[in-house]
């Protein structure tokens, strides 16, 4: 940031910009900087990834203007000729076209992550083919454009490339299901970083390409990260319509088809299946972060290790919505950090757990991940909460999570519902348990 701070003012202080043009950058950052700041102010923790996807769509969209506009601009290229002028025009139409598809991406996650658009993939036949007929046709565009005579024949390559280069962004991310959108999401934030970079080489600005290239390759490293979390494979995710055969998807939210009887639970009865334990591993999932329910976990933890009882968080690496969601909730709540394990730290544990306690959490404890091939989650690395004696889902419905899949650990012999809001329903124990 302070990095940033020195080069926005050089360049501003620079001898590039008129003393005329300071007064606009001011009037622009000042109203650009109110946005955000107002934005990141009211922005609920849950709602960072959406905030996140259309930060990442204005990079884009940045990256795209900047490049028309250096392409307009006699002053840009004044001096160049031969390779170095083409290579220049290169460096516009690879910016302009990396913008493009991270602003209509982005966009469209912001529309999936938000809930205005649902978050079924949208597989068109022979999307694969569209693709590809896409590359070939800005390939060939691309050509066109380097070898335009003048800007006015130049710009028409450029535009049509830009349409092309928005539409594949919109295919792309619509094309990816639910479970996978946040891979999406960094990887859009890598592309981002990409599209500044190449912006960085148009307008021959070191510090932009460095920071660009650093962003870019943080946000590919994180997706390759998370795609091995999840067990997937990333040109798969890429490519879209993981997580589209044979299982049965049940709209955002909505509830799925009975497969079972449930067992309901009480506050009290849990408290006293708590009171009871030796060991509880507790799995925080979105519903606790929706719920703002970590402080009083933290309450229950404390109140139960007091006591003896052996406990311990079970972190999904994509519990919540955003990569360390949970780590971040349970800290600002003070749980030692001793305490709060990775997935693979405990899963072995759960057999020898008298009860795993879910709270809000949903697919990341769906066993369906394992025992059904057909699972629009299949082979995703979960919590074995199942394999513990009892398990206690919180939740306030029979709703799906984020994938919109059932999951058949709530019809489970040893599984019981503790129905409501998270925070109240944890309240409720924590009464319960000091009674
Ligand atoms: P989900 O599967 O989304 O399940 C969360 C559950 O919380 C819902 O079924 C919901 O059920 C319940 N809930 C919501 N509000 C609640 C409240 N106030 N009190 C109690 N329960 C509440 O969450 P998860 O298990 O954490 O899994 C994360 C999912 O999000 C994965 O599919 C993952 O791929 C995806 N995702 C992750 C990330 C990252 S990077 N972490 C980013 C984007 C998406 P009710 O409606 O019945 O209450």
């Amino acid at each position: 940031m302070i990095g940033m701070a020195i080069a926005v003012l050089a360049t501003i202080l620079g001898p590039r910009v008129a003393a005329a043009g300071i007064v606009w950058i001011l009037v622009a950052m000042v109203v650009g900087a109110s946005i955000g700041l107002y934005a990141a102010r009211i922005v609920k923790m849950t709602q960072m990834p959406e905030l996140v996807a259309l930060m990442h769509s204005l990079v884009g969209l940045a990256a795209m203007l900047v490049g028309f506009a250096n392409y307009i601009d006699p002053a840009a290229a004044a001096g160049l000729s031969g390779a170095e002028r083409t290579i220049h025009e290169l460096e516009i139409y690879v910016g302009i076209l990396i913008g493009a598809v991270t602003f209509s991406g982005s966009i469209v996650a912001f529309g999936k992550l938000s809930g205005k658009i649902g978050g079924k993939p949208l597989l068109l036949p022979a999307r694969h083919w569209i693709n590809l007929l896409g590359l070939l046709v800005v390939i060939w565009f691309g050509r066109s454009f380097l070898h335009a005579g003048s800007v006015g024949d130049g710009m028409t390559a450029l535009v049509v490339m830009t349409v092309i280069a928005l539409l594949f962004g919109i295919h792309m991310v619509m094309a990816i299901g639910g479970a996978d959108m946040p891979v999406v999401i960094s990887m859009l934030n890598s592309y981002s970083g990409w599209a500044a970079a190449a912006t960085g080489f148009m307008l021959s600005n070191d510090l932009l390409i460095v920071t660009g290239a650093l962003v870019g390759s943080s946000g590919a490293i994180l997706s390759y990260i998370m795609c091995n979390a999840m067990n997937r494979n990333f040109v798969s995710v890429i490519a879209g319509g993981f997580g589209t055969g044979g299982g049965t998807p049940t709209p955002k939210g909505g509830a799925a088809e009975p497969a079972g009887e449930v067992v309901a639970i009480s506050a009290a009865d849990t408290a006293e299946l708590l009171r009871e334990a030796k060991s509880v591993i507790i799995v925080p999932g979105y519903g606790m972060a929706v719920a703002q329910a970590q402080h009083t976990v933290f309450e229950i933890t404390k109140h139960l290790r007091d006591k003896g009882v052996n406990v311990r968080f079970g972190i999904h690496p994509v519990a919540g919505r955003m990569p360390g969601h949970m780590n971040v909730l349970l800290a600002e709540a003070k749980v030692p950090y001793d305490i709060v394990m990775e997935m693979d730290e405990l899963n072995e544990d759960f057999p020898d757990t008298d009860v795993a306690m879910v709270i809000g959490a949903n697919d990341i404890v769906n066993p369906a991940a394992q025992e059904d091939p057909g699972s629009p989650i299949a082979g995703m690395p979960v919590l074995e909460v199942w394999r513990a004696k009892t398990s206690i889902v919180m939740k306030r419905s029979m709703a799906s999570g984020y994938a919109g899949v059932d999951n058949p650990l709530f019809y489970k012999d040893n599984n019981r519902m503790l129905f409501g809001d998270a925070k109240k329903m944890l309240d409720e124990v924590l009464v319960a348990l000091k009674a």
